[in-house]
């Protein structure tokens, strides 16, 4: 092996949350190659292994994790032309958004609505991550995969993956396999696809201003607008935000019956929290559901922006973000989390469900 296993490794600077104990093992895998050889290594000792990647969707806990923790740092990108179609194999440790800004500097199409994102490659399948409208389900051919049982790789195709929102098969069992690489279906020079609300806004009021209107954005200044947009709501990590610390949203967006819905509507309209139905954010969801929006039902059960616990509170740009101001322990923040849904439960009779994982 390369890299050598490491004892007692602290986890908090790792993650974006900055929170949490210590690895009791921990390796840095540069090679799929060194991957194998750690899981041997875990197997021949009985110990668990958990896979870090960019570490901005994870909440450690104060004690820390047993066994070994490896870190995905594979490189490589292999990108195949055929025409304006692109065919583009990452591997698993690759950054997210480095490769976003270099496929759209290249007018690849597909993931400018997924700009500044931040985390690896291999942690996208896992929670399908998406934003403004697209999901890397939408790109995704395969995923390859180690099998943490027999140590061999497979191919799992997109079906395979049983991708949700903010889901996959990966993510309800993560201890079975583990993301080596990823391969993407991307088009040269395509219109990007602009399905949501606020991002068509930003594209025509950027047209307006450059009067470029009726010509479409291509997908560089798509990332523009993204970016801007994320960075209004402290999605863009900057080092200088007071609300850095942080997993991007904290629960997901509530997918309920349309008749609940209809419900926490009525009520919003009733106590006068809107003043007409249409002003509650809400989405259709296939079958004969909606999604609600998380960050408005926090706000409105009267955890409003900037609200603080201790060292923890609700992010000063946006009620979805769970932020840690520095000094404080996992425990607290799930105490506050707990809070945050007992009030929503309280308000609108609505369960959030929390979206990073928790390394328990
Ligand atoms: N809203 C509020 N108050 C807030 C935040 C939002 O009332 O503090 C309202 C907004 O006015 C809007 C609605 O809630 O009507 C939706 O807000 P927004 O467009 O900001 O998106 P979101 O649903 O809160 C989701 C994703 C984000 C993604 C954005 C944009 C989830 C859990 N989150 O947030 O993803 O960037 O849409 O597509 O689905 C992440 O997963 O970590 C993440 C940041």
């Amino acid at each position: 092996m390369k890299n050598v296993i490491q004892r007692a490794v602290p986890l908090a600077p790792l993650t974006s949350f900055e929170l949490g104990g210590p690895a009791e093992y921990f390796l840095r895998a540069e090679s799929e190659r060194d991957v194998v050889a750690g899981l041997r290594w875990a197997k021949r000792r009985g110990v668990p292994v958990r896979i870090l990647g960019g570490g901005s969707n994870l909440v450690i806990p104060d004690e820390g994790v047993g066994g070994l923790v490896v870190q995905m740092a594979t490189r490589g990108r292999e990108l195949k032309m055929d025409g304006d179609l692109a065919e583009l194999t990452v591997a698993a440790g690759e950054s997210w958004d480095p490769l976003v800004a270099w496929l759209t500097g290249q007018d690849l199409v597909g993931f400018e609505c997924l700009s500044g994102i931040p985390g690896s490659v291999g942690a996208t399948p896992i929670q399908n991550v998406g934003a403004y409208g697209h999901e890397v389900a939408d790109s995704l051919i395969w995923v390859r995969v180690l099998d943490r049982e027999t140590l061999e790789d497979r191919l799992l195709t997109s079906r395979d993956c049983d991708f949700g929102y903010r889901d996959s098969r990966f993510k309800r069992d993560l201890d079975r396999f583990v993301v080596l690489s990823v391969r993407f279906a991307l088009r040269r020079g395509a219109v990007p696809e602009i399905r949501y609300a606020e991002l068509e806004r930003a594209v025509a009021e950027r047209a307006e201003t450059k009067r470029t209107e009726g010509s479409a954005p291509t997908a560089s200044e798509v990332r523009e607008i993204v970016i801007g947009l994320r960075k209004r709501k402290s999605m863009v990590f900057d080092p200088d935000d007071e609300n850095r610390r942080c997993a991007g949203s904290f629960f997901t967006n509530p997918i309920i019956e349309a008749a609940d819905a209809d419900r926490v509507v009525r009520d919003a309209v009733e106590r006068g929290l809107v003043s007409a139905p249409s002003e509650v954010p809400r989405y259709a969801a296939g079958d004969g559901k909606s999604k609600l929006a998380a960050g408005w039902l926090i706000e409105r059960a009267g955890l409003c922006k900037g609200t603080r616990r201790g060292a923890f509170g609700i992010s000063s740009k946006h009620a979805l973000a769970l932020v840690h101001h520095g000094g404080g322990q996992t425990r607290d923040l799930m105490a506050f989390a707990e809070e945050v849904q007992g009030a929503v439960r309280e308000r609108f009779g609505v369960e959030l469900h929390r979206e990073p994982t928790l390394w328990a």
